[in-house]
């Protein structure tokens, strides 16, 4: 959606439990349609989904927040996500992922403070054999190298990030 409005929202919010709230199992459809729709779920939803299912904010913020896909601020302009499956693993995808965090300021799951690129772990994207493999929108990159990843960065054409105190966490594994 461009420009959406926040009245907007809460309409297409209010649709879309319309639209669901029938089914068992209600929320995660949901939740997944409110996703799609904006890139994350606003905060401000979250009552209005409470009340088309019968059940308290506190349930819903608690799914929200227990599953890592779910997001509950918008994106950056680009999301990239880093593979930390197996076979990436064995390629190297730990220095990677260290590097992206460093070179970005960011840990997984969070944007830059530019708004620009959003950083999320991948658990296999079907490029096991040129890993360590991350995607930048739809598009694909295997063997990304630190400097590889800085490159592509560039291409974002990314302006000079604030970088944030260095991650406490050396290791959040998720998985
Ligand atoms: S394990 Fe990374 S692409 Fe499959």
């Amino acid at each position: 959606m461009n420009k959406t409005t926040a009245t907007d929202v809460q309409h297409m919010v209010h649709q879309i439990i319309a639209d669901l709230n029938h089914k068992p199992g209600a929320l995660m459809p949901i939740l997944h349609a409110i996703q799609d729709e904006l890139g994350y779920i606003p905060s401000d939803s979250v009552p209005a989904i409470a009340e088309g299912l019968q059940i308290t904010r506190a349930e819903v913020h608690g799914v929200i927040s227990f599953y890592h896909d779910f997001r509950a601020s918008a994106p950056g302009k680009h999301t990239i996500h880093i593979c930390r499956a197996e076979a990436c693993q064995a390629r190297g995808c730990r220095a990677l992922e260290r590097h992206a965090q460093q070179t970005l300021g960011v840990d997984y799951h969070q944007t830059t403070l530019d708004g620009d690129i959003t950083l999320e772990a991948a658990y296999c994207l079907g490029n096991c054999a040129t890993g360590p493999s991350i995607r930048i929108g739809d598009d694909i990159h295997g063997r990304v190298t630190p400097a590889r990843f800085d490159a592509l960065i560039d291409q974002l054409q990314t302006v000079p990030l604030a970088i944030q105190p260095v991650l406490a966490k050396e290791d959040n594994t998720h998985g």
